[in-house]
């Protein structure tokens, strides 16, 4: 499986390898996903002496927690005038103080653990130009209402662009999340979890998962910690959501601003400083579309590169994307799956702010293993969604726009694929048979079947990735079909 754009943090840090799953096991809790939120629930659980194992289909952190932005902070957009205004005031609170909680934990990782990984407590500000003063101040008088730490200024604020007003949330934090998981991978082996890699997770019974070698695990409790749920869940969880996905380059440069930043203005571009072996770099992220619902990707990076370029006088070093799941509410879905699936735990839903969540998730998670009381168990029930009607049909109307504009442009499939270039991909008639056409750079081209193996919808060309993305629920596949994200689990034929 071949990745076109890799993150810094991938390319800058390595994690322990682990074997594949060759046997049939048995385990008390069994983890699927090794990113940041599956990794730090086998972490909680093993700590209170469970028996946790860890699979993960891939290796472990390199899918979205390695592409991320890796701000570990409850200052989310200006999130909490939409939370007081649907939620009310408690919940509004409560979340910010999941957030807090999943900070100082980390923290308190990172010290006990010693673990390297350019943690740094700074603040997160959100910016305007002048054109978003009135949100900004609403935002601001929001955090007032709740007890919210913060700090208005007023003018310029010293970055290399133009900026009127900032709403500043202090002792928040960054780091390095390939480097900070490598060390908690460490921290679980000396609490005990077992790790297996390369082993992909098919199936899901009540008390038995099956993986794509056909081996089976025994489990009493299973956390499904793979992004996007894999298990088929009664109250369809991935219909309920949508997939964002956001690009980052990141940039070497002479005005590097310290700290962590969000415009709210168009072109939205969220912006922190990084670590590099010569000094510091930006990172500069932005252009948000809904996965496979928009042609030309190639562009974000072009725009991003030119923010880079024009405020940080920066050069283009890396650049990637990925993407998360969008929940109606805002809030994340961490708990059961569903009633009547008692052993079955999902955590995701992280609204492109998964670092702090799911340091929190692994101890809400682990509470309700053991059966202890946590105040956070309702906010994020994950069957809550259903609840939320309207939102939800919203979102679902949303999803289906992007499939019925590709089914509109199915009579404009063409036959002809000597017209693709180099590298280009599209769905063609071929002999009266839809296909995704992949052109390599030799000419040669490799044709799989459009129809996402998850659901049926058709694929689209991702020209920046050089993927097939689905647009209804987020799944990814290489040039040649192999699924590179989920809930896809099988390959296009
Ligand atoms: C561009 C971008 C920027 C972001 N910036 C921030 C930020 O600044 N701050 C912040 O807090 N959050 C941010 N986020 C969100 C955050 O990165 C994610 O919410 C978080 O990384 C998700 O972690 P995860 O463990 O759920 O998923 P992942 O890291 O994707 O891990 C899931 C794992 O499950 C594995 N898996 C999948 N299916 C199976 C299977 N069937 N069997 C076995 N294994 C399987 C996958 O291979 C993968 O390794 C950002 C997200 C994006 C997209
Ligand atoms: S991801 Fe569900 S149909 Fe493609």
């Amino acid at each position: 499986m071949k990745k076109e754009n890799i993150s810094y943090w991938t390319k800058s840090a390595a994690i322990n390898e682990f074997p594949a799953m060759e046997q049939n096991i048995r385990t008390e809790i069994l983890i699927v996903g090794g990113g940041i939120a599956g990794i730090m629930t086998a972490y909680r659980l093993a700590e209170a002496g469970r028996d946790v194992t860890l699979v993960e289909g891939r290796k472990l952190v390199q899918e979205t927690t390695a592409n991320t932005t890796a701000k570990i902070t409850a200052q989310h957009h200006l999130l909490y005038q939409e939370l007081y205004k649907k939620q009310g005031q408690e919940k509004a609170r409560l979340f910010y103080d999941s957030q807090i909680d999943g900070i100082d934990a980390i923290d308190e990782l990172v010290t006990k653990y010693q673990i390297d990984c350019d943690f740094e407590r700074l603040s997160s500000t959100q910016l305007t130009d002048g054109r978003s003063e009135k949100a900004i101040r609403k935002e601001y008088d929001t955090y007032e209402k709740l007890g919210i730490r913060s700090e208005l200024h007023e003018g310029d604020m010293g970055l290399p662009f133009k900026t009127t007003l900032g709403l500043e949330m202090p002792d928040q934090a960054q780091f390095h999340p390939v480097k900070f998981l490598a060390g908690m991978v460490e921290a679980c082996k000396e609490v005990g979890v077992k790790f297996y890699e390369e082993t992909l997770v098919e199936e899901i019974g009540k008390v038995q998962a099956t993986t794509d070698k056909g081996h089976t695990i025994d489990f009493q409790k299973i956390i499904v910690a793979t992004h996007f749920p894999i298990a088929n869940a009664r109250n369809n969880i991935i219909s309920q959501v949508e997939i964002e996905r956001s690009y980052i380059v990141a940039a070497d440069g002479v005005n590097i601003p310290h700290g962590m930043f969000q415009t709210v203005d168009a072109p939205k571009r969220s912006l922190r400083h990084y670590h590099t072996e010569n000094g510091v770099g930006v990172l500069v992220g932005g252009e948000n579309h809904i996965t496979g619902a928009t042609c030309n990707m190639e562009s974000a990076y072009e725009k991003l590169s030119a923010s880079a370029s024009e405020f940080f006088k920066g050069n283009v070093t890396d650049r990637w994307s990925a993407q998360d799941m969008m929940t109606v509410d805002r809030m994340p879905l961490i708990g059961q799956y569903d009633k009547k699936d008692p052993n079955v735990y999902i955590v995701t839903g992280f609204n492109k702010f998964g670092m702090a969540t799911s340091a929190t998730a692994a101890q809400l998670l682990t509470d309700l293993i053991l059966r202890k009381e946590n105040r956070y168990e309702e906010l994020f029930r994950p069957e809550r969604i259903n609840t939320v009607g309207n939102q939800v049909k919203a979102v679902g109307k949303q999803i289906k726009d992007a499939v019925k504009g590709e089914a509109l442009a199915m009579t404009d499939y063409g036959t002809d694929t000597s017209k693709l270039k180099a590298e280009e991909g599209g769905i063609f008639n071929v002999d009266g048979k839809l296909q995704a056409v992949y052109k390599d750079t030799d000419g040669q081209e490799h044709h799989v079947s459009p129809f996402c193996t998850h659901m049926g919808c058709v694929v689209k060309f991702n020209d920046a990735e050089k993927t097939w993305d689905c647009p209804c629920h987020g799944s990814r596949f290489d040039r040649e079909g192999c699924v590179l994200e989920g809930p896809a689990t099988q390959n296009l034929k």
